[in-house]
């Protein structure tokens, strides 16, 4: 038998839809919201209006790329959390709705458990191979950082994690110090393409076992930069590449080290990256350079899988249909969602 999910995702500022059959991805939508970009921030309230305003259009279009109707779809799968509580109602209510008007299941999904699933995604150009269980996956977004440890599509264990700041919003915050535009990750990534990251040094936390901390960080780079500025107010333009290449190797080394730390300690050698900041080019190279040194098998998901998707979300639905785990027509998206 055949199955066909349609994924909603509307967590945070991308409304997204993506149709899934039998584990191949058929399209994958993004509708990026640039309103954000001039308060260097997303807005929760605008986020949840410009979702409302996107979805129908982003459905309609995943559903013509992929070749199918809503007649053709089998499950409907939207994040329940976690994510902006305004901005999940969005994706909830347009997801209810469908399966109420369709008549056809409704699947809940945690939106991070969908970011490591993406690996489970399969190409009809091309052949790919899938994680096998279990494997650890260093999942880096916005809003975590956790080293997990995957041992199937649902059972999924945290052994590390940050404390406070995430290292997407290290990135972003760091890059608002130097005057750079929200979201900062991808900038400090192409600018540090042509800088040296050795030129500046920051200091690294020191926090216990498979734990990070990023906010410690942030704050020692406003503080060097503003020490600096004082002697020289053109500080910043001087040296835009050399501090991006700096923050973003001081970012992935910590980054690294306690991945590192979790493979000696489980054994594992799979590794997974998931979430927006496995983006990064330097990320992405220093994981295949210690991997090539260790032995380790790395699963690098390709750039449109790495940021806020619907096709993660219809991939962990299309898994969550097969063991017949379906929601009722009752349930209320969550702001905190644990695995
Ligand atoms: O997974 P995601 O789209 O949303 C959350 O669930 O949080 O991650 C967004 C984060 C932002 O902090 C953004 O700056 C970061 O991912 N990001 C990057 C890159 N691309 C996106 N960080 C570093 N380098 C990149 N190339
Ligand atoms: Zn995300």
């Amino acid at each position: 038998m055949s199955i066909t999910i349609l994924g909603i995702e509307s967590s945070c500022d991308d409304t997204s839809a993506a149709v899934i059959k039998d584990g191949f991805l058929l399209s994958n939508l993004i509708a990026n919201q640039s309103v954000h970009e001039k308060y260097g921030g997303v807005v929760p309230e605008l986020a949840s209006r410009a979702h409302q305003q996107n979805i129908i259009p982003v459905v309609h279009q995943a559903l013509k790329n992929a070749n199918v109707t809503k007649e053709d779809i089998d499950g409907i799968a939207f994040t329940r959390g976690p994510g902006l509580l305004g901005s999940l109602l969005v994706g909830t209510s347009f997801a209810k709705s469908f399966a109420l008007a369709m008549d056809i299941p409704l699947i809940e999904v945690n939106h991070l458990q969908a970011h490591i699933l993406v690996h489970f995604i399969k190409d009809l150009e091309k052949e790919k191979k899938l994680p096998a269980f279990p494997f650890l996956c260093l999942l880096v977004s916005g809003g975590h950082t956790q080293i997990v440890v995957v041992k199937s599509h649902k059972e999924m264990e945290i052994i590390g994690q940050t404390i406070d700041d995430a290292a997407g919003e290290a990135f972003d915050k760091c890059a608002k110090v130097i005057g750079l535009p929200y979201p900062g990750g991808p900038v400090i990534d192409k600018n540090a393409q042509q800088g040296n990251k050795f030129a500046f040094k920051f200091n690294r936390p020191r926090i216990k076992d498979l734990d990070y901390s990023f906010s410690g960080l942030k704050t020692s780079f406003l503080y060097y930069i503003r020490d600096h500025i004082k002697e020289d107010p053109n500080f910043i333009q001087e040296n835009m590449m050399d501090l991006c290449a700096s923050i973003q190797y001081t970012i992935i080394e910590i980054l690294m080290d306690k991945l590192e730390k979790a493979i000696q300690q489980t054994g594992i050698k799979q590794i997974a990256v998931a979430g927006g900041v496995s983006a990064n080019s330097g990320l992405r190279t220093a994981l295949i350079e210690r991997a090539a040194k260790n032995n380790w098998e790395t699963f690098i998901p390709e750039f449109n899988f790495t940021t806020d998707n619907a096709a993660m979300i219809a991939i962990t639905g299309y898994y969550k249909y097969m063991n017949k785990e379906f929601a009722s027509q009752d349930v209320a998206p969550i702001a905190r969602f644990a695995y």
